[in-house]
């Protein structure tokens, strides 16, 4: 349908989960239409860009926006929802100065030549913690790419200062479960002369993290997360790479440093979580990807599931004009690797006809092991994220969920305590309703993908990326 403007009615309705969301909501109780499983008791916690406008400018990125925390508590088949923007050093100068002091992504501060050069050194890292949230020990974190992770306050959403160190200038924030501490895993790429990658744990009970393991590396690649089986932490380095130097010389945008070499391949390494030694790397067909989503051992190889992109492109797809107009984004595609640790061969194939990205599985039971589903979401007819995506990666079948105008989130997949089955439990997506102009909590029985439940808010929550559920 096309408007009088010109828009297509369709994109009018998901630009919205592009607006900036300037509104904060204190905690109180929602509608709730259909049932809220009486087992569901705990916290669903989101981050999010949700604020691109500061002072006179308007970021350049959807990875950009300030990041806003949106906390849905639930008990006895009821819901309350808050929402605050997360007290960072990035947030308050937007706030108090209306500036943006901080490199985001993709958007850099103004910097006269003298701040420029002043700052060459030690650039002004954002502490933005959009990308996703963690809970080690007692403690929540909030994450970007930076090594500023941000402690907040469960059940306020208050901000309480940095977390930990991060030993490195880039990481991910898709830091995995350590079974054996309880602890946290991830990785950091430490730049300087002799760049590395650095692998490090962080223990409930210790305020700064250990490094485990490390790997001499020349142009680090862009890896927004990594997989990681029983034995081994499996780095996927995709050929979309950066000289550290440029960081630091170039004056352009985070990102903008980073250059497409699909020559390169796509290379796996894997490092033994017991000894730290590596293992490869082993070279296959170039391809980028954001997301794992799981890896186990099986008969001597190492299996890795991925949602997967043929080149660095969707990158561009994601620069916030574009989206705000409406343009249609690459559809990811779920991949297998099956990575032959004796001769070194990687063999590679599609799992699924239906792909889909922000991907999530029974992480409790199946992480770093075999598993039979997982769920995320697809794009469809509109270009954008608008169905939720169940697969079987054993039958190699897909089933989805999808309403009209309705534009789901990450669907964090939440068990059912005592469930035999994998998929035993429900799904937490936030959906924008593009005919309504505000968002909702949705609640499917995971296993069916039937509708249990929608959770109202009052207002619309710009489209994000992760978040976890603390059960209660
Ligand atoms: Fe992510």
């Amino acid at each position: 349908m096309i408007g009088e403007d010109g828009a297509t009615v369709e994109d009018a309705r998901r630009s919205l989960g592009f607006d900036s969301q300037d509104e904060e909501t204190p905690a109180g109780e929602v509608r709730t239409e259909g049932r809220v499983p009486a087992w569901l008791r705990g916290a669903l916690i989101r981050t999010g860009p949700a604020k691109w406008e500061v002072g006179g400018r308007t970021m350049n990125h959807w990875f950009d926006g300030l990041a806003m925390l949106h906390r849905f508590e639930i008990a006895d088949g009821r819901v309350s929802y808050a929402s605050r923007f997360l007290e960072t050093n990035a947030y308050r100068a937007a706030r108090d100065e209306g500036e943006i002091r901080y490199s985001e992504f993709a958007t850099d501060p103004c910097r006269s030549l003298f701040s420029r050069i002043a700052t060459m050194f030690s650039p002004k890292l954002t502490d933005n913690g959009n990308v996703n949230l963690t809970k080690v020990g007692e403690r929540f974190i909030a994450m970007t790419e930076t090594p500023i992770p941000v402690q907040f306050d469960g059940a306020t959403l208050a901000a309480a200062g940095v977390a930990y160190d991060v030993p490195g200038e880039l990481t991910t924030a898709h830091p995995h479960l350590d079974r054996p501490s309880g602890g946290l895993l991830n990785y950091a790429a430490k730049l300087g002369p002799r760049s590395q990658y650095r692998f490090f744990r962080l223990r409930p009970d210790d305020a700064d993290p250990e490094v485990v393991a490390s790997a001499p590396v020349r142009e680090p690649a862009y890896m927004h997360s990594f997989g990681l089986t029983e034995r081994w932490i499996v780095l996927a380095e995709f050929p979309f790479v950066v000289n550290p130097l440029s960081l630091v010389l170039s004056g352009r945008p985070y990102i903008e440093n980073y250059r497409w070499k699909p020559e390169r391949g796509t290379r796996f390494t894997l490092v033994d979580r017991s000894s730290g030694e590596t293992s490869g790397p082993f070279e296959t067909d170039p391809c980028f990807c954001f997301h794992h989503i799981n890896a186990y051992e099986e008969n001597g190889s190492v299996v890795v599931d991925l949602c997967t992109f043929e080149d660095a492109g969707l990158v561009e797809d994601f620069y916030l004009q574009r989206l705000r107009e409406g343009k249609p984004v690459t559809a990811p595609e779920v991949r297998r690797y099956r990575i032959s640790t004796g001769p070194g061969a990687v063999e590679n194939e599609r799992l699924l006809d239906d792909g889909f990205d922000l991907p999530r599985i029974n992480y409790g039971r199946c992480n770093e092991r075999p598993y039979r589903y997982a769920w995320g979401t697809g794009i469809g007819a509109s270009g954008w994220f608008d169905r939720i995506v169940k697969a079987d990666v054993g039958e190699r079948t897909t089933a989805t969920w999808a309403a009209d105008g309705c534009y789901p989130g990450e669907p964090v997949f939440v068990a059912e305590p005592g469930a035999e089955a994998e998929d035993g439990g429900v799904l937490l997506s936030i959906v924008l309703d593009g005919n309504a102009g505000s968002s909702f909590l949705l609640v499917l029985d995971a296993a069916t993908l039937d509708e249990l439940a929608r959770v109202e808010v009052p207002r619309h929550i710009p489209f994000g990326f992760h978040g976890q559920f603390a059960s209660a």
